[in-house]
Parts: structure tokens; C-alpha cells; sequence
């Protein structure tokens, strides 16, 4: 079977001098080094359709910078990236996924709704199609009664709840969601989860970076550790706890971090 997601080799050396969007959305070989900072460094992972996977790590471990790989929203440096077997620059790769960036980037002149269509557009999808899809999304999410409201003016939790409808409003098969409850409220985070449960329940593979470790012990099947750029250990809860004799999974987490070689 085809993994939801491959990653290769990955190495990220962000350039000083350059900017670092690939727009348009371009093919083209890997950038060759220029200095830099080196965030991530010769990753691999591989992620099987419809698993719920975890991706761990303190601030600065190049978590977003990988993510932002995976969405081909930055050049990468050298290495593959394959969403369901497509190469994570063509469209047909960009189509299977949907992302939830970490910082809440809402335009701030359109409205849910509008924020939902243009979204839809955006991914090739008719008109009744996504009005269709978008009515949906605000019941799930519910912001039906927003739905003229631009996002300035609606609450932080919307704003999240927002983000979230707006990343499932094409259906992709990969969510991928970065720090998807940071900041949130007790309430909303709870909610946030049991919304990602349905989406894997449903079938949806899950990639997500959280700082909460029960909530990622309790939802991710597996788990990869980063630090400096570097994968550490990838296993279950359970494999972890085993492998660095802990008790809870927190502990696991600070004994990987502490066991891992100081960054240079
Ligand atoms: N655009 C950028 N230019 C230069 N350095 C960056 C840029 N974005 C991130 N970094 C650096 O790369 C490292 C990894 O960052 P990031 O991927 O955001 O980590 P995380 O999401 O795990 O907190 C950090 O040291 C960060 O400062
Ligand atoms: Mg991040």
C-alpha cells in the first residue's frame, strides 16, 4: 500500500539572503547550499495511510519547517517528499492534503464563508460544490452564524475553529496540523480533539505537532521525536515509555531530548 506521506532524506538550510516562498508553485531540483541556517538535517519518515501520527518536539526543532517541506510552501535544500506516491510540488500532491498552519493566517477582508470558497476555488472545486462543502463546514465547526462575519471580528476560538474547516474544506486524505490547540481554551481544545478523532475515524490520515503530551500519548498510534533538526526515536507511546524506561510519556520525552547529542 502507498504511505500517506514519504519523506526522504529531508535537509532544510534556510538562506539568509533569499526569500523562501516558491511561488508560483514551481518543479525544480533542490537549491544548492548557500550557508544559512540548517533547521532540518537528512530526515526520513513515513507515514501509512490512515494513521494517526505525532510529531514531537521543542521549539526550534524544525517541526514547521518540516510541515511547510511536506505543503512545498518553502524550497527545500536537498531530499524526496511523496504524498500518496505524487511528489509533494504537483498539484495532484498539494489536492491530497490539508494544512493547518500554526500561526492563524486568515484574511482579514473576507468573511467565513468567503474564506471557505475561495478556499475551494483555489483547489479546483466547483461552485455548488463547495458552497455545498463549505455550509457543511460551518455546522461541523459551528460558524453558520458567522458566516458574513470577517475574521477580525471573531474570537480567537473561531478563528482556530475556522482554520481547521478551512484546511478539511477539500477533503484532503492528509490533514496535516501544526500546533492546532496552542493557546486554546480548555473547552475548545477538547473540542478541537474530538473533531480530529471523527476526521481519523472517517478514514483520514493525521499528522500533527502538539506540545501536549497526554493528548498525544492518548491520540497518536505513533509518534517521532525531533530535536535540532533530527529525528530521535519514532515508535508508539508505549514503545517509548519501554525504550527510555518511563513511566508517562512526558518522561520519555525528556529523557530522548536530554539522551540526544547537544546541538553544535
Ligand atoms: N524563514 C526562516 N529563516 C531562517 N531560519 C528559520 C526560518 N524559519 C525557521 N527558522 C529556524 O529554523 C529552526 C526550526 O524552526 P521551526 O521549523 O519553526 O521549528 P518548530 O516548528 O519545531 O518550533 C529554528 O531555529 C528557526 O529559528
Ligand atoms: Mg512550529
Amino acid at each position: 500500500m502507498t504511505n500517506a506521506l514519504s519523506i526522504r532524506g529531508l535537509t532544510k538550510r534556510y538562506d539568509a539572503k533569499r526569500g523562501d516562498r516558491p511561488w508560483p508553485l514551481r518543479r525544480g531540483g533542490p537549491v544548492p547550499d548557500t550557508g544559512g541556517f540548517l533547521a532540518v538535517q537528512d530526515f526520513d519518515l513515513e507515514i501509512e495511510d490512515g494513521s494517526f501520527f505525532g510529531l514531537l518536539g521543542p521549539n526550534g526543532a524544525g517541526k514547521t519547517t518540516i510541515i511547510s517541506a511536506v505543503c512545498n510552501l518553502i524550497r527545500v535544500t536537498s531530499g524526496e517528499i511523496d504524498i500518496f506516491g505524487a511528489p509533494h510540488d504537483t498539484l495532484d500532491a498539494r489536492r491530497m492534503v490539508g494544512l493547518a498552519e500554526q500561526d492563524v493566517n486568515l484574511d482579514r477582508f473576507l468573511d467565513v464563508e468567503e474564506t471557505l470558497l475561495y478556499h475551494g476555488g483555489y483547489f479546483g472545486m466547483k461552485r455548488p460544490e463547495a458552497r455545498r462543502r463549505a455550509a457543511e463546514m460551518m455546522d461541523v465547526f459551528d460558524l453558520r452564524a458567522k458566516a458574513g462575519v470577517r475574521a477580525p471580528k471573531l474570537s480567537g476560538g473561531m478563528r482556530r475553529r475556522l482554520l481547521l474547516a478551512r484546511a478539511l474544506m477539500h477533503e484532503p486524505r492528509l490533514v496535516i496540523l501544526d500546533e492546532p490547540t496552542a493557546g486554546v481554551d480548555f473547552e475548545l481544545r477538547l473540542e478541537l480533539w474530538r473533531y480530529i478523532h471523527r476526521l481519523h475515524d472517517e478514514g483520514t490520515t493525521i499528522l500533527l505537532t502538539t506540545h501536549y503530551l497526554e493528548e498525544a500519548d492518548e491520540l497518536c498510534e505513533e509518534i517521532a521525536l525531533i530535536r535540532d533538526g533530527r529525528l530521535i526515536a519514532r515508535d508508539s507511546a508505549d514503545g517509548l515509555r519501554t525504550a527510555y524506561g518511563a513511566e508517562s510519556l512526558a518522561d520519555a520525552y525528556v529523557r530522548a531530548m536530554g539522551a540526544a547529542p547537544a546541538s553544535s
